[in-house]
């Protein structure tokens, strides 16, 4: 299928769905008419076959308790071997209702109230939230920007493990908003310095299937990296909704190799969480592992192209907007500052340009004049975006 025959089928008007991204503009935004570039989840349907898959678990008509049949870890460690020779066994997985939901529990399961949790920002906001929320103290080291190729900052990292005795560590890999993909030797870098310290790490990978270049820049799971060396370290969270665009199916991993650290988990949930697990959620994700391949070569390709015609087209018209290297996930990150003043952000993209757009604040509190921009959309979305910024941008410049 070419890509113009896989927009037809797939690319779908998600206005008047209860749609978050598209139906609460009014309510986040103040406008309903804007084009909808925030939240990360895309205009796509679903690969047909998990839709087959839902509509003949549906026409059963029963929806009692039910339980995780072999076929699904099956499908889902077939899935993480093929594509990121990564071994999965059965005892170390538990089933979560969304990423960030783990991620709240996993604070609470391995820190105390008071006890120091690391994050590198800018990054997904709701990773301030679980360490706030749960009245952790949040330790932020800051990523290294040099003209939007983003790195860790070691030393830095490593002073402030040591001057709040840092206990947890939640890493976003791929790393969202920045689109990096963290090489084996960032990666071991990082997670050796966790081990040294006695920092236990959190590796949110829910953008793992996310590579725009993977044969420059494959993924790998920090319980693949340096031969599997940290994999006692090391708790992954990850899930098919983000890759497969399901995240209301709310079906997530929490993968626990080290027993002590599952019985430890295991005895926190006990506490706080009865839930059984989502069966449509799950008919989906076995689905989607099995035969949603294809689609997703697609969905990357398509999000490829959406990324080469932003960039070329602002390197061409508005060439002094930085926008971050993609290796990883499907948004893309632009510093508009050289044109924008940073307080005047939100008022030129929402009010001159038209977009609801997630604001470079809302990731870290120095990035103000940062946004980010969901390429996982109909072309003709990313087309319209580009051409309302150079346009306004072009008006700016002329009124100066
Ligand atoms: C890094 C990261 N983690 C988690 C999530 C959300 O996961 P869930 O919907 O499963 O809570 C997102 C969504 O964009 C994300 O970017």
């Amino acid at each position: 299928m070419d890509q113009a025959t896989f927009i037809e089928k797939y690319a779908t008007n998600r206005q008047h769905t209860n749609s978050l991204k598209w139906d609460a503009l009014d309510e986040r935004y103040g406008n309903p008419d804007l084009i909808a570039m925030w939240v990360a989840d895309m205009e796509f349907k679903v690969p047909e076959a998990v839709t087959t898959a839902l509509t003949n678990r549906i026409a059963h008509g029963i929806y009692g308790y039910s339980y995780t049949p072999d076929s699904y870890y099956q499908a889902f460690f077939n899935w993480e071997q093929q594509r990121h020779q990564l071994h999965l066994e059965k005892d170390w997985i538990r089933f979560g209702t969304g990423v960030v939901n783990s991620l709240y529990a996993l604070v609470n399961t391995y820190t105390r109230p008071g006890d120091a949790v690391l994050i590198l920002t800018p990054v997904y906001y709701p990773f301030f939230d679980a360490v706030k929320d749960n009245h952790r103290q949040l330790v932020t080291s800051e990523l290294y920007n040099d003209q939007g190729h983003y790195t860790i900052d070691f030393d830095d990292v490593e002073r402030q493990i040591k001057a709040h005795e840092v206990r947890l560590f939640i890493q976003c890999s791929p790393h969202n908003p920045v689109g990096r993909i963290w090489t084996e030797a960032e990666e071991t870098r990082l997670l050796a310095l966790c081990e040294q310290y006695g920092v236990l790490v959190v590796s949110d990978e829910i953008h793992q299937d996310l590579e725009i270049d993977p044969q420059n820049h494959p993924f790998r799971s920090a319980l693949t990296v340096a031969d599997r060396r940290f994999e006692d370290n090391v708790i992954v969270v990850n899930a098919p909704s983000k890759t497969f665009n399901m995240a209301t199916l709310l079906n997530s991993h929490v993968i626990i190799p080290n027993s002590k650290l599952r019985q430890q988990y295991d005895a926190y949930m006990t506490r706080v969480n009865q839930t059984e697990t989502n069966v449509l959620g799950q008919t989906a994700g076995q689905a989607a592992y099995t035969d949603g391949a294809e689609w997703l070569d697609h969905i990357l390709a398509i999000v490829r192209s959406n990324y080469q015609y932003l960039k070329t087209t602002l390197a061409e018209k508005a060439p002094k907007i930085v926008v971050a290297e993609l290796q990883g996930t499907y948004l893309t990150w632009l510093d508009i500052r050289p044109y924008v003043k940073p307080e005047y952000t939100r008022e030129f993209i929402i009010d001159k340009c038209g977009l609801a757009v997630d604001f470079g604040e809302w990731f870290s509190a120095n990035d103000q004049g940062f946004v980010r921009l969901n390429l996982a959309t109909d072309p003709k979305y990313v087309h319209q975006a580009v051409a309302n910024i150079t346009t306004c941008l072009a008006q700016l410049t002329q009124n100066d």
